[in-house]
């Protein structure tokens, strides 16, 4: 079974083709980040843009890494929620003449669901029910896997999600957009326990996150050493709050995993990539005799070869799109609708 797989929820226009579920045959992915840099984070407007004049050669440059025709393929899967709506309406809409021209079934896909298959990718072995961490630049959710297409949500984001607050404290620092990626270099020369930063409280939900105490304080700290002239170290800085978020997202976890009974735990989504999040939940998980799976650095951040895998689960479970399928800027995991 061949799945060509097609995303641009944000700034990245990517296209993959999948074969049989987990081997990917190309994987295309064109960033916009050096222009939304410029700004200091994304700008919808561009971003819809940019993937309406990249879409095409993406998808035709993975068609020929793969060595496929249009007529190979037994679907197309695509990205329709969430995420930035403009940017959703040029991969729904491509995807859709797509399969309207060569008469190929339409296949959704939601963009979490696809950051979590890219663990299928990487992991022959992983199979359904496990829990999953997904955190990314939108959201830090624990979600139970119970199939490859049914999602149930047990802790949410309140506020920031993990990656935005890693953005915003690196964006305090001086750090340019994505500030990710800056705080984990940073923070490999640096003590994580020079600042001592706040652990949220969530009431009504232990298993919701909140990172924005945490942000405000990394905040609050600057400006208080800005006004007095005092410099603060970034590499001590970026360890502490590397540390604090690789805990605060640990401890949840675990706490989770006791409490609804796993054994095998996933942590997926843009945030996956971090170095200290991706120590401190293996160390932890090792300790204490959990299965551990994380995607490979490449397909942590948005890519194309996640939604053509879970685009080829959908398809197996008989998840096909009719021709009104339109994009949707916000839509929970567990409430997916066509
Ligand atoms: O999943 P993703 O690529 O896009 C969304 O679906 O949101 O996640 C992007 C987020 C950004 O906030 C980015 O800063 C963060 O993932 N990120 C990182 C690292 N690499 C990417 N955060 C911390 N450390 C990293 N190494
Ligand atoms: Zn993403």
């Amino acid at each position: 079974m061949l799945i060509l797989g097609i995303e641009s929820s944000c700034d990245e226009t990517a296209a993959s083709v999948c074969e049989d579920f987990r081997k990917i045959r190309s994987s295309v992915i064109s960033t916009q980040i050096e222009e939304h840099k410029k700004y200091g984070g994304v700008v919808p407007e561009i971003a819809s843009r940019r993937h309406c004049e990249n879409i095409l050669e993406v998808t035709k440059q993975a068609l020929r890494d793969a060595d496929v025709t249009l007529a190979d393929l037994d679907g197309i899967a695509v990205t329709y929620a969430p995420g930035l709506i403009g940017a959703l309406l040029v991969g729904v809409n491509f995807a859709k003449s797509l399969a309207f021209a060569a008469e190929k079934p339409l296949i959704p896909v939601h963009h979490i669901s696809g950051h979590i298959a890219a663990n299928y990718i990487c992991h022959e072995k992983l199979e359904p029910p496990y829990l999953c961490i997904v955190a990314s630049g939108a959201h830090s959710h624990l979600i139970e896997v119970l199939s490859y297409t049914e999602f149930r949500v047990i802790g949410r984001t309140r506020d920031d999600a993990a990656g935005e607050c890693f953005d915003k404290c690196a964006r305090a620092m001086g750090f340019p957009y994505p500030g990710g990626v800056h705080i984990d270099r940073h923070a490999q020369e640096g003590n994580p326990l020079t600042f001592k930063l706040p652990h949220p409280v969530v009431a009504g939900n232990e298993y919701d996150f909140s990172f924005s105490g945490l942000k405000t304080s990394v905040i609050n700290m600057l400006h208080r050493a800005d006004q007095k002239g005092e410099i603060i170290d970034k590499k001590d800085l970026s360890a502490s709050i590397q540390h604090t978020i690789s805990e605060i997202i640990t401890e949840k976890t675990m706490g989770a995993a006791e409490a609804y009974g796993y054994k095998k735990i996933a942590l997926a989504g843009g945030v996956s990539a971090n170095s200290g999040v991706r120590a401190a939940l293996s160390k932890t998980c090792s300790d204490r005799g959990f299965e551990f799976y994380m995607p490979e650095l490449s397909l942590c951040g948005d890519n194309a070869a996640m939604i053509a895998c879970q685009g080829s689960y959908n398809f197996a479970a008989g998840i096909i799109a009719d021709e009104s399928l339109n994009a949707v800027a916000t839509m929970p995991i567990d409430s997916i609708k066509f």
